[in-house]
């Protein structure tokens, strides 16, 4: 009888972590990063409706820093409409990510960030290009994004940085894709040594902010300054001048 109770017991306990474990993945099995959710829903209410394009995009051509490196301030920064095969001509307000400059190029949020703070220190501009392109669909990218940073993978980039000695200031700037950095941001820093610089990170997000991203910087570069950062709302990135400007300026970065 005692058995049969134990046996019972032990029967329970082993389907109730069963149950547990269900979509965790067989032990062993690497943990999923911390962020399994974003912490605020992305905002794709206004996505484009363009249907997925499942095979790889073209491979951008390589791109170095736009200028002579004159000042030593490099804006380095990774921005969705940069990286997926929109076409021209797409439109821009058709999506929480998409951003058409003044003289007709297409950028998201985080590059139009980029755009002010050159334009406001004279410092060169860098964009973090991966060979891979992302969806021109923006649901789609939410989901590969989500993939990249479970896998921890680590996208290979097409834009090569060949001067970065030149530079002794270097701003990063990212969205947060589900509380963290897009991966390809990680290939960067896997892939330059900035100890020694300063570094002054911005993000652009639906809310989220820098999440634990200043933390992922400094680790990645231990032996670089890291200052203090900018966080702006995707919705108002179109109208952050003034934000950036008083930013720079707390910082004694203003051109
Ligand atoms: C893959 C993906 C994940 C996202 N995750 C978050 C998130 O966790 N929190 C948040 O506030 N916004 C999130 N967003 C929204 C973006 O951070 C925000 O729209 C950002 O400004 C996009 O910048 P970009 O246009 O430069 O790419 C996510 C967007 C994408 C595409």
């Amino acid at each position: 009888m005692k058995k049969s109770l134990s046996f019972l017991l032990a029967l329970i306990l082993c389907c109730a972590l069963t149950a547990c474990g269900g979509g965790q993945g067989a032990a062993g099995t690497p943990s999923a990063p911390a962020a399994s959710q974003p912490e605020e829903t992305p905002d794709n209410s206004q996505a484009q409706e363009t249907p997925d394009t499942s095979t790889p995009a073209d491979t951008p051509e390589t791109t170095e820093p736009e200028g002579d490196a004159g000042n030593g301030v490099l804006i380095v920064y990774f921005t969705y409409g940069e990286n997926a095969p929109l076409e021209d001509g797409v439109d821009a307000s058709a999506s929480a990510s998409i951003q058409l400059r003044a003289d007709g190029t297409l950028t998201g949020n985080t590059g139009l960030a980029a755009d002010m703070i050159a334009e406001a220190t004279g410092g060169d501009l860098f964009s973090i290009l991966t060979a891979e392109q992302y969806p021109d669909n923006y649901d789609d990218t939410i989901d590969v994004g989500q993939t990249e940073q479970v896998a921890n993978a680590r996208p290979e980039l097409s834009s090569q940085l060949d001067n970065l000695d030149s530079y002794d200031t270097v701003f990063l700037g990212f969205p947060n894709w589900w509380g963290d950095m897009p991966m390809a941001v990680y290939s960067f820093l896997d892939e330059y040594d900035l100890s020694g610089k300063t570094m002054v990170p911005f993000v652009t997000s639906g809310g989220s902010g820098f999440s634990g991203t200043i933390r992922a910087i400094e680790n990645a570069e231990p032996d670089a300054t890291v200052l203090e950062g900018l966080s702006l709302r995707d919705s108002r990135s179109s109208q952050a001048a003034d934000d950036v400007t008083d930013w720079l300026a707390r910082l004694g970065l203003a051109g």
